[in-house]
């Protein structure tokens, strides 16, 4: 006697069908803001996974994959050590799982820094292995030619200054930037050095209003912040700080959820279910089918 066991493996985890929409663009983004003025806020938040992009992406603007991927996946301590290959296999998940936001890729520490060549070479590679649409880089106005050559060359950038976390080393840590008027005036020097360059937007992280404020209005591009106060354009957030996946947050993050008690209380019912053999229990989907 053969058995024939008919257990369905199959799912629709890989590619649920997505309605037909069209992604925006970076012109579009850039557009945002017309003579100073952003009518409608730019929404964005970072994700490193094809699921999560499809959850997110239907209410976001711009997806990041951002170098945060090094702490929040990877159990980094910095951005310090995150490489090219981990931008690339979670920037192409995230243009997997995403059909309307403009997708943004961080070029991590150690690859676009040396010279306007190399960060054109690590760029053209990051859109041309994900498919993303732009990129975005930590600096102020030492990098600004950068900028200016990769947009000139087709790269849309995005800019970020004030807190930029992958020079923790030279900062010291991550406190907040700009609070002495010395240390403000350099920071409004390189947002405008970075948005004259062409980038078609500037992330803002850490630091206090009156310097987001007075950037945002000296920049014709949207800026977003993140610990920068309401002031910018638009906002980020990391999304597992936005979902409550840690217990430690920045204390400018607002908890938009409590999943990581959610996810506790799941793994401990699947384990209790498991040790009181009561899962699984559909004994019929496990019955050899009946020949003939
Ligand atoms: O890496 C990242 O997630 C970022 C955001 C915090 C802006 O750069």
């Amino acid at each position: 006697m053969s058995t024939t066991f008919t257990l369905d493996t199959s799912t629709s985890r890989a590619h649920p069908l997505p309605e037909p929409v069209r992604r925006l663009t970076v012109p579009a983004i850039q557009a945002r803001k017309a003579d100073g003025v952003t009518a409608e806020p730019v929404v964005m938040l970072t994700a490193y996974t094809a699921r999560m992009a499809q959850l997110l992406d239907p209410h976001c603007d711009m997806l990041l994959v951002g170098d945060s991927l090094g702490q929040v996946i990877y159990g980094l301590d910095t951005t310090v050590r995150v490489t090219l290959d981990m931008m690339i296999a979670h920037g192409a998940a995230v243009v997997r799982g995403s059909y309307r936001s403009v997708v943004v890729i961080d070029l991590p520490f150690g690859t676009y820094e040396a010279s306007a060549e190399q960060a054109f070479a690590t760029a053209a590679l990051v859109l041309q292995e994900t498919g993303a649409a732009a990129v975005k880089m930590e600096g102020g106005a030492v990098l600004a030619p950068t900028v200016e050559f990769l947009v000139k060359r087709g790269i849309p950038v995005v800019g970020h200054v004030g807190l930029t976390p992958q020079a923790v080393n030279a900062l010291g840590g991550y406190g907040a930037r700009g609070r002495s008027a010395a240390e403000a005036e350099k920071i409004a020097a390189d947002a405008r050095a970075i948005a004259a360059a062409g980038a078609f937007a500037l992330v803002i992280e850490g630091v206090v209003e009156p310097l987001a404020r007075a950037i945002t209005a000296d920049v014709g591009c949207p800026t977003i912040g993140i610990g920068a106060s309401p002031a910018c354009d638009g906002q980020v957030l990391v999304v597992d700080d936005m979902l409550g996946m840690f217990e430690r947050v920045p204390r400018f993050v607002r908890r938009f959820d409590e999943l990581a008690p959610r996810i506790s209380a799941a793994a401990a019912s699947y384990a209790a279910a498991v040790r009181d053999r009561s899962f699984p229990a559909d004994a019929e989907l496990y019955r050899p089918a009946k020949k003939g």
